[in-house]
């Protein structure tokens, strides 16, 4: 069960995924994505990073939640996401993390919040991915 966020928690973390979102690596796809996960011990952010080949593309939530282990600190209460080049009048789908994203939410941080920016509703992970891959 997550536990509960404190309002000036979500806006300080909607705000770091925001601002971290600035130095994302996005030369390709200039779809510039930031993340703010909140651990027991602190904020770690990631960004996306980009290659020129593609598919060694890097996803801003699992950049900050590798910076997450890297502390040692997988208490992790919440995962904020936010594309900041996103259509503000396109499809919700483009705010929200991808499957590669949330099957590594599943598996280290399966008890966060999950915010996407823009939207007004939190998630968890079952609402995103609710039959994960994981083994026994
Ligand atoms: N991207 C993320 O950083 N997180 C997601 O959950 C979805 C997509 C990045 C990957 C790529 O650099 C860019 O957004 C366009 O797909």
């Amino acid at each position: 069960m997550a536990e509960p966020l404190t309002a000036t928690e979500r806006s300080t973390l909607i705000h770091a995924a925001q601002i971290v979102a600035q130095h994302a690596y996005a030369p390709y796809s200039r779809f510039r994505v930031g993340a703010a996960v909140l651990g027991g011990s602190g904020v770690y952010l990631g960004t996306n990073v980009e290659n020129a080949s593609s598919g060694l593309s890097l996803c801003a939530e699992r950049s900050a939640l590798c910076a997450a282990v890297a502390a040692g600190d997988l208490r992790i209460r919440a995962v904020a996401v936010a594309c900041i080049d996103a259509d503000p009048a396109g499809p919700a789908g483009s705010l929200m993390p991808c499957g590669a994203c949330c099957q590594w939410v599943a598996e280290l941080a399966p008890h966060a919040t999950i915010i996407v920016a823009g939207l007004d509703r939190d998630y968890v992970i079952e609402d995103l991915l609710p039959r994960p891959f994981r083994l026994s």
